[in-house]
């Protein structure tokens, strides 16, 4: 039902922070519902563990796996955390909050896809989507607020479509995307879970983005995309 048939048997799947909650539907999923060898997850708490935080660590991690990766999906992300909780107005902005988003939703990502694209093969359908968000699209930007995790979350598309084109140059049927889960119900997402939004549970969520990673067209590489596979605006 994920539609991964078209990837070649024997693969390896790779899911970054498969401790969270759309990550760890997603490791459910891709073990229950596709052909994938084994799925690997990934996380702090695991072992290897990998925290984003080190660059050490991640090497390490990536270091542990062998065969023939096909899938890697960065679910981690954060929105609030060590004290801090996303700003609603200019006065509340800081250089640690700044940089604690940053950190975690772009740098850390960008060294994610410093040491996985290159282990991508160079032949056939292979795909690196880690989870953005709609608030990091400055043309969908109408209500502010948020300055630290939109901005990381900017940081983080315009990573990943430079990275795309790089990798795209050795492995032309790979594909690297940013990608929006929706609303989701998480530890991320539950102060802000008001009434009257469309919040869905993570194993739809991980269904739906399953579904548009397995559609992905190498012509599609560094684009932003919604859990419908629609193009969202930078
Ligand atoms: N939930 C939503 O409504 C929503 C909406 C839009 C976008 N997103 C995006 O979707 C992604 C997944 O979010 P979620 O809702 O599943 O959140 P979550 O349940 O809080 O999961 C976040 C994941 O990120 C990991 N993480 C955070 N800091 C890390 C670090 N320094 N090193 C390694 N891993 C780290 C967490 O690991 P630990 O378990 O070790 O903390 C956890 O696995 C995020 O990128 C988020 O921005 C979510």
């Amino acid at each position: 039902m994920t539609g991964f048939a078209h990837f070649p048997a024997g693969g390896l799947a790779v899911v970054v922070g498969g401790s969270g909650g759309v990550g760890g539907a997603l490791v459910s999923r891709l073990r229950s519902e596709t052909g994938f060898r084994e799925v690997v997850s990934l996380s702090r708490s695991g072992a290897p563990k990998l925290d984003l935080t080190s660059e050490e660590s991640i090497e390490a991690a990536v270091r542990s796996l062998s065969g023939d990766i096909r899938l890697v999906i960065d679910a981690t992300g954060a929105l609030h955390g060590d004290g801090f909780m996303p700003e609603k107005s200019l006065k509340e902005i800081s250089g640690a909050h700044l940089a604690w988003s940053f950190a975690v939703n772009a740098v850390g990502p960008a060294l994610l896809m410093k040491h996985f694209l290159p282990l991508l093969p160079k032949v056939g359908p292979a795909v690196f989507a880690t989870l953005s968000a709609r608030v990091g699209s400055i043309g969908d930007n109408n209500i502010g607020g948020w300055y630290s995790y939109r901005a990381s979350k900017a940081a983080l598309n315009q990573l990943v479509h430079t990275a795309a084109i790089e990798l795209r140059r050795r492995a032309p049927e790979a594909v690297c995307v940013a990608l929006h889960p929706g609303t989701v119900a998480t530890n991320l997402s539950r102060p802000f879970a008001k009434t009257g939004l469309d919040v869905r549970p993570p194993e739809v969520a991980a269904d739906d983005l399953l579904a548009v990673i397995a559609a992905l067209k190498p012509a599609q590489t560094g684009g932003f995309f919604d859990y419908r596979g629609d193009a969202i605006a930078w």
